[in-house]
């Protein structure tokens, strides 16, 4: 916090929050906002509130009859400006809640500075709920209570982290321009029409992404940037259409260090800014994405709980006596299950939702199977099963079952990746409903190898999965090199289809908090991982020509990462919306409710760009 004396103004030679037993009788003048107000006859108490906190005002009519009077009208949320002497509370009458508890300060001037109408809700109280739409339309009200305050004050503290950090390690804040050209990024852009230009756009960036490549072939070896980044996408919790990347990039680095000072730098970050939290394992767990996949279900593990898939197929006898089961190994798919310890007396509603769930995630089913305390099972497909298959089941699960209800196991059978998909998201959903996380620690982990591209079936084209510029492990090279030239011979059998990338995200607690790669840093390889990707060479050239250019001029080897500033934050604060974590966010449908934005363009805005809005067809 900043020293007393360079908050004092004009108007206050110390701030609210900051009084102690040990500024007794010093004389202080304070303004701030009226939290709560006390009228006992002719003594008035004012809890006075600002940034910094609230401190006791108490102004006797016998003594200050002028300030008395002109708290009279005064309401909660009106502004003032007080002058007194710190005295100490009597004793019992001290308040251990507050910071300031031991004093009060008794006022002998009161100036009203501003008024307020009442408030949509109440500032002092914190726990009541309150409509979102509400707090967003008042968000400057919504930013004077205190938890959003003291998130708002979290992230600060947390960015100076990061630039302290990175200034330590040798990394050059540059700031990146905002209206550019598309850097894709796998959302649509948002465009800027030029009017100087009619009938061009900008682009407002995804990311940074080609800007700190070129930052790199510009010999700045080590960049980072608190970036505003630009995405038109369709919202969640953790995605705004507005947000800030952490965004870096090293040169002369492989995967590893980049990861390494990455980890340390989060570590440090994190500890700086919520040295009460603990961290679960360091140095952090690294997983390949085939792993977090055949352990978790997902890219994103969380790695608070258990329930770790379990490959039954593998345990089960070659023919199990169960149909589906068989038809889908028959058919190249795999069995996996998780088990979900104490429920095996689940209720047979609770069986049909987690059911109905598992076909939305793309099962075509959930087999569950209860394992009874006293070595039985209990499910509906018992009947068919032999008892080497009961066994297998068994002992893949652990061999034992949690008294007294047992243990349940919820089985899905199917394709490779959507199996162990609609698990990822069972073990999820259940551990968040049964509280398995303790929500205090953090649990990071590291996933990397990601596959180059996906196939995309319905285009019949491959497409980067992450970024188009992440090069591949330097044993696949070659796989990129065999792959046909030609786009029409291009299917999802094509050798690159197995390259794995040098990708990597940092993860979470089950989000993924950042995302990056080693770069291609050669032209020719880049041109030809984008006509793998379906770019022909024309349309590569006009959309990442700067990026070609400057790779024949000299590029290093580089690699770097952005991670999610509000994401990071929210789990740093225990929030589950990274809105909890902006000062003005916008609503699942990209509104500013308080701005009343995005709004139309007056006649004259679209005149200067030479635009009109073509009628909707009905
Ligand atoms: P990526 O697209 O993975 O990588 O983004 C990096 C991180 O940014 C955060 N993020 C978001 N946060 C809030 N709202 C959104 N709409 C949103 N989209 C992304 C996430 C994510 O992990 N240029 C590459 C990085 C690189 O390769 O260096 C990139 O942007 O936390």
């Amino acid at each position: 916090m900043a020293e007393k004396g360079l908050l004092a103004t004009g108007l206050r030679s110390d701030v609210c929050g900051a009084l102690r037993a040990s500024d007794a009788e010093r004389r202080v003048r304070l303004a701030g906002w009226i939290h709560r107000r006390r009228d006992h006859g002719s003594l008035v108490f004012i809890d006075l509130r600002d940034r910094y906190g609230i401190v006791q005002v108490v102004v006797d009519a016998a003594t200050a009859p002028e300030a008395h009077a002109a708290l009279v009208d005064a309401r909660i949320e009106w502004v003032i400006a007080v002058e007194g002497v710190v005295t100490p509370r009597r004793a019992g009458t001290e308040n251990e809640k507050l910071p300031t508890g031991a004093i009060e300060v008794s006022a002998d001037s009161v100036r009203i500075l501003s008024q307020s109408k009442t408030p949509p809700f109440y500032i002092n109280e914190t726990d009541s709920p309150i409509d979102e739409s509400v707090r967003l339309k008042h968000r400057y009200l919504d930013l004077r209570r205190e938890p959003l305050r003291d998130r708002l004050l979290m992230r600060s503290a947390m960015v100076q982290a990061i630039r302290e950090v990175h200034h330590e390690h040798g990394f050059v804040e540059v700031e990146t321009p905002i209206l550019i050209k598309s850097t894709p990024e796998g959302a649509r852009d948002f465009i800027v029409p030029s009017r100087l230009q009619p009938g061009s756009v900008y682009a407002l960036p995804q990311s940074p992404q080609q800007m700190k490549q070129l930052l790199m072939v510009a010999g700045f070896d080590r960049y980072f940037q608190i970036a505003r980044c630009f995405r038109d996408e369709d919202l969640r919790g953790d995605r705004q259409p507005e947000f800030t990347q952490l965004d870096l990039e090293m040169s002369f680095v492989d995967e590893s260090s980049v990861r390494g000072f990455v980890e340390q730098m989060v570590i440090e970050v994190t500890k700086r800014t919520r040295p009460d939290r603990p961290m679960q394992q360091l140095p952090f767990p690294v997983f390949t994405y085939e792993e977090a996949l055949e352990r978790y279900g997902s890219d994103k593990p969380d790695l608070r709980y258990g329930m770790e898939l379990i490959d039954l197929g593998a345990a089960l006898p070659a023919a199990t006596g169960f149909k589906v089961f068989d038809d889908v190994r028959a058919s190249g798919g795999r069995i996996r299950a998780i088990r979900v310890p104490g429920k095996g007396g689940v209720a047979r509603s609770e069986i049909d939702d987690l059911t109905e769930r598992a076909k939305r995630h793309g099962a075509s089913g959930l087999v569950w199977i209860a394992l009874q305390p006293d070595g039985e099972i209990k499910s509906p497909i018992a009947k068919f099963l032999s008892p080497e298959s009961v066994a297998a089941i068994w002992s893949a699960s652990g061999g034992k079952s949690t008294a007294p209800e047992g243990d349940l196991i919820l089985a899905v059978a199917g394709e490779r990746v959507l199996s162990a998909e609609v698990l990822g998201r069972l073990r999820v959903e259940i551990a968040l409903e049964a509280n398995m996380a303790d929500p205090e620690i953090l649990a990071f982990c590291w996933v990397h190898r990601f596959p180059m591209y996906q196939w995309e079936a319905e285009s019949s084209r491959w497409d980067a999965t992450h970024n188009p510029f992440s090069a591949p492990v330097p044993e696949h090279l070659d796989l990129l090199a065999t792959t046909s030239g030609d786009l029409s011979k291009r299917s999802a059998g094509d050798p690159a289809g197995g390259a794995l990338a040098q990708q990597y995200d940092v993860v979470l607690n089950g989000w993924e908090l950042g995302g990056g790669s080693v770069r291609i840093h050669d032209r020719a390889l880049l041109e030809r991982s984008f006509a793998l990707m379906g770019h022909s060479l024309d349309d590569a050239r006009a959309k990442f020509g700067a990026l070609l250019d400057a790779f024949e001029y000299g590029a290093p080897p580089h690699g770097g990462i952005a991670i999610g500033v509000e994401r990071w934050a929210a789990l740093l604060a225990n929030q589950v919306n990274i809105r909890e974590v902006m000062a003005f966010p916008k609503t699942q449908s990209g509104s500013d409710l308080m701005l009343e934005a995005p709004s139309e363009p007056d006649a004259k805005q679209w005149s200067d760009l030479g635009l009109a809005v073509k009628p909707q067809k009905s």
